[in-house]
């Protein structure tokens, strides 16, 4: 008898991962009456969200008048044009609808003098289509994420939610018509197998930060449905697009929010320029992240960063008023404290680009139905899988994303995914028989890693790993380096091949789960240069020096690139799709592409 046994459990739903987008989505059906399950690796208000400091954008017009049209142009427009314009019509109209909600739901947002939500000025946000500034972000002080992910835990319990905490999601159960019928998990604390039947499983398992060396992410931030989904033969889409947050804390990585720069914070070089002038004369530091990196990155690059190494920036927020400092942003002036020893407002907090999000991952609709794309048929759906949040790619962010508007994507497209299964589930409707080896490829997978005895500590090629990524696909990129980084994870993937695993237990073994971490993280790193080394052309969060121009006639399409697991080998396979040139109603025409300037 093999000695691991599976415990079933039958319900409606799976929803893997308890960050904003995994509550809001579980609250939604089990409000529908649909048996909701959701399985987390950590303890729900630990999920990365909590970190999202802020806000959420949403074209509510409480500073001044707003249009949830000009949301979607800025979107648009900071997508670089490669965004979903029938996605990104979605995400912005229904974005006051979400605030509201959860503003009922108990979210203890900032106030104006009048009681009403406060909203602050972010990067990209415009009114009247790129006239003026917008004050769109709506926060609580510079604790939004954490005020939202505390409310979403508390209303997912009140709907009866059941949750399997500290559990770690292992693979997808297909069956042989393509259709997903749950997942596999370990139990983290007992070391006990379990299979999730479902009717529809939905991956709200966030992005794979840790893929670099420096992120504002969460160790655990390392794409786990995203890898389950290429191992289930799957594409990831546009997975080259990854966001540089232009205020990491120099050296700890820790993020400073763009808020920061909303409530009037100044970057800074080592001339005492402020040189965002020169960059973007209208939007000046508040001009969209990847605009703001390449401008810091060139200054640093030109001799004019500053400290000892000339290898910064110093972001300014010391000649702001201490009560405002103290009221909006209280968390990142205890950062700046505890990881930079800067009191702000005395002096300036020394910050880098720094990786933070990922536009791309597993291609969805705007239901956050996941998609299979074939050439006739790009929009073909995975019966019974969704993916919502950074996980997937909607494509609402397209090449480039806006702060503020991933918060409103959690719960936009959670709420859309709920709404969805609704539709296509009723409750307690009856399972299949699950397929006599479902769960096998889990359990293969998990005792190939736990008898791993080669002599190559995991430590030792997540390095590797992490330093091709931050070397080789970088804010700025070439086709030599970015051969070279496909060249280093080619050796990363043969390095597995000699990985040793020393606790060979199932009870609290974090060398098992790190290694299998660093397996989910590998496909990614090997899709996203993969895909960098394939687009030869500039657009967005990618940056060649050796394509320097967007170029819509060649490049308006969306990259797919199939891996397979890293015990295949994780060769990649590159396809492209059609971004969707076409908008949802007609409230809106299609935004024509144009030059993008700030
Ligand atoms: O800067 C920030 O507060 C981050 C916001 C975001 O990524 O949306």
């Amino acid at each position: 008898m093999s000695e691991y046994e599976y415990i079933d459990h039958t319900y409606d739903v799976v929803v893997v991962g308890a960050g904003g987008s995994g509550l809001r989505a579980a609250l939604g059906c089990a409000e529908r009456g649909l048996k909701t399950a959701c399985i987390s690796k950590v303890f729900p208000t630990r999920s990365h969200t909590v970190a999202a400091q802020g806000g959420i954008s949403a074209a509510l017009g409480n500073m001044g008048d707003d249009d949830w049209r000009w949301h979607m142009y800025d979107t648009v427009k900071g997508s670089d044009w490669l965004g979903d314009q029938d996605a990104i019509e979605y995400l912005c109209r229904n974005a006051s609808e979400a605030v509201y909600e959860l503003e009922h739901f108990g979210v203890p947002f900032s106030r104006t003098e009048e009681g009403k939500i406060y909203q602050r000025p972010f990067g990209g946000m415009t009114t009247n289509f790129g006239e003026g500034i917008a004050q769109r972000t709506c926060a609580a002080a510079d604790r939004t994420g954490h005020a939202i992910l505390h409310t979403l835990y508390g209303q997912s319990l009140r709907h009866s939610t059941e949750f399997f905490i500290e559990y770690f999601a292992l693979d997808l159960m297909m069956d042989d018509e393509g259709r997903c019928i749950g997942i596999t998990a370990l139990c983290m604390a007992d070391g006990s197998l379990h299979r999730f039947r479902a009717h529809e499983t939905i991956l709200a398992t966030g992005g794979y930060g840790r893929a670099y060396f420096s992120a504002t992410s969460a160790h655990t931030c390392t794409g786990d449905g995203s890898a389950m989904a290429v191992r289930a033969g799957l594409p990831l889409q546009d997975m080259e697009f990854v966001q540089f947050h232009p205020t990491g804390i120099y050296g700890a990585g820790c993020l400073i929010t763009e808020g920061s720069r909303g409530e009037g914070g100044i970057l800074i070089n080592s001339e005492g320029e402020r040189f965002m002038e020169r960059y973007a004369p209208s939007a000046k530091d508040l001009a969209s992240r990847d605009v703001v990196s390449r401008s810091m990155t060139i200054e640093i690059r030109e001799g004019r960063g500053v400290g000892p190494q000339n290898d910064h920036i110093y972001l300014h927020l010391d000649h702001l008023d201490p009560d405002v400092l103290a009221e909006r942003l209280p968390g990142i002036s205890e950062s700046a404290r505890i990881f930079a020893g800067v009191d702000v407002t005395k002096e300036p907090i020394p910050v880098l680009p720094t990786v933070h999000y990922n536009m791309g991952g597993i291609p969805t609709n705007y239901h956050g139905e996941v998609l299979n794309p074939t050439e006739n048929e790009p929009d073909r759906t995975v019966p019974g899988l969704m993916a919502i949040g950074e996980a997937a790619c909607v494509s609402v962010h397209g090449a480039n994303r806006l702060g503020s508007n991933s918060l409103i994507d959690l719960v936009v497209f959670g709420r859309a995914a709920a709404i969805r299964a609704g539709e296509l589930v009723s409750p307690g409707q009856s399972h299949a028989a699950l397929p006599a080896d479902a769960g096998q490829n889990a359990i293969d997978r998990l005792d190939h890693f736990r008898h791993a005895d080669g002599g190559t500590p995991t430590s030792e090629l997540r390095l590797e790993m992490q330093r091709t990524m931050q070397e080789n696909c970088a804010v700025f990129r070439s086709g030599e380096v970015l051969e070279e980084g496909c060249q280093r994870m080619r050796k990363v993937v043969e390095g597995m091949s000699d990985i040793s695993v020393s606790d060979r237990s199932l009870i609290w073994n974090s060398d098992l789960i790190e290694t299998l971490e660093f397996d989910n993280l590998v496909v990614q790193a090997v899709t996203t240069v993969e895909g960098a080394n394939a687009r030869k052309e500039s657009r967005g969060g990618h940056a060649r020096e050796d394509f320097p121009e967007r170029d819509d006639e060649e490049w308006m399409k969306h990259t797919l690139v199939w891996v397979g697991s890293t015990r295949e080998g994780a060769k990649p396979s590159i396809g492209y799709r059609p971004v969707h040139e076409h908008t949802l109603t007609n409230e809106i025409s299609y935004i024509e592409p144009k030059a993008r300037v700030y």
